[in-house]
């Protein structure tokens, strides 16, 4: 399913890591327009997997849940995935905010509750998705990149992209929402983009 240009979810996989595997060849091999045998992929020092050789000048990072695969990909640079359903964020949202900064969980808070794993799948799904682009993941913790000036945290999708920033960098992102089985889905990418004046 192709949820923009350059983002695509494919659903109904198998939980084993090589299916996994196997849709990434078949995604990349059909967007480089070459056998699946001649697309070399390798992992960086954190272990964000690339293509081996970079002359491609072919940016991808994948997310999975549920027999779901994310796969974001760009020309320009690196780019960052990641995907939840609402439904695994209700009993852990609490404790896996503890990781946000205390403004975002007070936010969080401060919602109705039935409103909580929604916004929580908001914030989380943004901030994984940019500490992938950069390639760390979260190994830091997830109070950065700070996201508690988010309007509107009990809107109901669709919410228009944001800017965010971390490490000096601008990031933009893009979140996509849809039931899938009678589960929704929230899905978003995040890249670099020029900062606010340089462009
Ligand atoms: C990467 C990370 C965010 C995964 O999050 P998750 O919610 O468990 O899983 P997701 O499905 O969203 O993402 C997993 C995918 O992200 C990608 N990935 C792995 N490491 C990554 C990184 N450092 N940066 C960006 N993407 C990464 C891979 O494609 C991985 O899929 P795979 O395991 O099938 O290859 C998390 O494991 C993390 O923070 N890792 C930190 C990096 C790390 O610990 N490196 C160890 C060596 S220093």
């Amino acid at each position: 399913m192709r949820l923009d240009g350059q983002t695509r979810l494919y659903a109904g996989l198998a939980a084993a890591p090589e299916a996994r595997r196997r849709a990434l060849l078949g995604h990349l091999a059909a967007e480089l327009g070459r056998p699946e045998a001649d697309i070399a992929i390798e992992r960086d020092p954190f272990g964000k997997p690339r293509l081996t050789d970079p002359h491609l000048k072919y940016w991808f990072n994948c997310s999975s849940v549920d027999g779901l695969l994310l796969i974001a990909s760009s020309r320009t640079g690196p780019v960052g995935a990641d995907i939840e359903t609402v439904q695994r964020c209700i009993p852990v949202w609490e404790d896996a905010s503890a990781t946000f900064a205390p403004a975002e969980r007070a936010r969080l808070t401060a919602l109705p509750p039935p409103d909580r794993a929604l916004a929580f799948a908001r914030l989380w799904t943004a901030k994984e998705a940019v500490l992938k682009a950069r390639g760390t993941g979260i190994v830091h913790g997830l109070a950065e990149p700070a996201l508690a000036h988010l309007d509107d945290l009990s809107a109901p999708p669709p919410w228009r992209p944001i800017q965010m920033h971390v490490g000096g960098e601008c990031y933009a992102v893009t979140w996509y929402t849809l039931p899938i089985d009678e589960v929704l889905v929230i899905a978003a990418r995040a890249e670099t983009s020029p900062k606010p004046g340089t462009t």
